[in-house]
């Protein structure tokens, strides 16, 4: 019995097994399920012109959010706050987001389904005073509860999903603020970098931060700049390697160590629900780390975060054996930068066995260079973007999929301001996917300090404390690399 169980967990059948899906499933599933899909989606888009009322359909990439909405508890949202320097009046806010919402037409719009196709339509009652309120309560306390409590909060059913909450009397005694102003943005709207591009939007005109968005943005796309003879070994790589290659990486995912429930959970108690906790970190901290062992930032926060959940599931009593797969979310190459989706993961793994930080490190540096020089990303991407509109049903029916999410983003110009004010710090908590991860982690680099901000799910983590411990060793795992 052990012998199948660790033949099955083995990598000779993973190698196998992925060989076999993307040479003789895949094909026919494409062939005979995802064309003909195509061609009807296509069909009926076309058709959808003399319906007035719909605005456009969905894409694939917003399909994989949506499920939740058309079940009628759209609860997989991305929110957030950001503190402000100084002090805002709600008629501000509320001006600014009427430009806002003009801009973007899906903000006036709701989910719907024609002829079984996703569409957005066109919302009769739209009201920006649906959208946006005031919480003049001024306890930290309270306003930090109340935030948690909109991670995981639907959204009224047949309005558009989004609402933002003008906070002028809650400081921050910790940022050094005085005001605040909250936000959630439903996730099939759009995806992390489409909600910093909804914070750029409200924030006041300065070219000096859309050059430095502009140079992120480049950076990515940077990547697929290929020489003739690179590109035909991209093509042969993307033919005859890259689908076995996404496949079996999806497949280790599968197969990567879960993270175990806290010992002080009820099994009785099936608490739903999340819980959050946020954490600063010097940036020159990562820094010296960086220039000590030649990785950059990236990998060093990367590390930071496996190590910590590698310890995590030891202290838990989990698997020892195995890799800790990361599904680490990236901007896809060709993202717009503005409100939508456009995310693909990409695994990261860390070996369970492995003691050494610096080692750990190495691996995960490695493991992105790679993942750069090769045409895995278009792989991955093609992956996400035809299991789209497959997701929801696929979501349902496994739980827990890759060990952790983590995604991460990196602002370095001057900090940006609204109102007049400084914008200090954005404390962005997505919810967790309906049947998805227990554990996701958002690290941003903004104004001189890297924000650590950790989701769990309540089964998982009953309490904040059980999830700080989490964050408390990320910054372990940073003070013992820089030891
Ligand atoms: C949870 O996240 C919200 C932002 O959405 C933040 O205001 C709140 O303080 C966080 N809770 C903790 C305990 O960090
Ligand atoms: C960090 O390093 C990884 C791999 O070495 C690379 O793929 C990534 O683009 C680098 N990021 C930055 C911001 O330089």
């Amino acid at each position: 019995m052990n012998f199948f169980k660790s033949f099955l967990q083995s990598k000779i059948f993973l190698l196998i097994l992925s060989i076999f899906v993307s040479y003789f499933l895949l094909p026919p599933f494409f062939i005979l399920v995802a064309a003909p899909l195509y061609i009807y989606h296509r069909i009926v888009t076309f058709l959808s012109k003399w319906k007035k009322e719909l605005y456009e359909p969905l894409t694939n990439d917003d399909c994989i959010h949506a499920t939740d909405d058309i079940h009628g508890r759209p609860s997989g949202s991305i929110s957030g706050v950001v503190h402000l320097k100084g002090s805002h009046t709600f008629d501000e806010l509320v001006n600014k987001l009427e430009k806002v919402a003009a801009e973007y037409p899906k903000s006036r719009c709701i989910i719907t389904r024609w002829m079984s196709v996703k569409f957005w339509k066109k919302c009769k009652d739209f009201k920006i005073s649906n959208h946006v309120s005031l919480n003049e309560e001024s306890d930290p306390e309270k306003v930090s509860q109340f935030l948690t409590s909109l991670i995981d909060k639907g959204f009224p059913v047949g309005q558009p999903l989004w609402e933002f909450i003008s906070l002028p009397n809650y400081a921050h005694a910790e940022y050094g603020t005085s005001s605040a102003i909250a936000m959630r943005v439903h996730h099939s709207l759009g995806d992390g970098l489409g909600f910093m591009a909804i914070i750029r939007d409200l924030c006041d005109k300065d070219p000096a931060a859309d050059e430095e968005v502009e140079k992120m943005l480049k950076a990515i796309r940077k990547k697929m700049n290929l020489n003739f003879w690179r590109r035909i070994s991209y093509v042969f790589q993307l033919i005859f390697i890259t689908p076995a290659q996404s496949v079996y990486l999806w497949l280790q995912g599968i197969n990567s160590p879960c993270i175990p429930p806290s010992s002080n959970h009820d099994p009785n108690c099936d608490s739903d629900g999340t819980i959050n906790v946020s954490n600063l970190i010097d940036l020159t901290l990562l820094k010296r780390i960086s220039k000590k062992t030649g990785a950059n930032v990236t990998s060093v926060v990367h590390a930071g975060v496996a190590g910590a959940v590698r310890r995590t599931i030891l202290e838990r009593g989990g698997d020892t054996e195995g890799n800790v797969v990361a599904n680490y979310i990236l901007p896809k190459l060709n993202h717009p930068g503005t409100l939508s989706n456009n995310v693909f993961p990409v695994p990261l793994f860390t070996p369970m066995s492995e003691q050494n930080r610096f080692q750990r490190l190495t691996q995960i540096s490695k493991q992105l260079d790679q993942l750069f020089c090769t045409p895995l990303p278009i792989g991955m991407m093609l992956c996400i973007h035809t299991l789209g509109p497959f997701f929801g049903p696929i979501r349902q029916m496994k739980h827990n999929t890759f060990t952790y999410i983590h995604t991460n983003f990196a602002y370095f110009g001057e900090p940006m301001k609204m109102f007049g004010n400084i914008l200090e710090r954005s404390v962005l908590a997505p919810g967790l996917q309906f049947n998805g991860n227990p554990l996701l982690v958002v690290t941003s680099s903004y104004h001189g300090k890297l924000g650590l901000q950790l989701v769990g799910d309540r089964k998982f983590f009953p309490d904040e404390e059980s999830l700080m411990r989490v964050a408390n060793y990320v910054k372990d795992e940073f003070e013992s690399m820089d030891g």
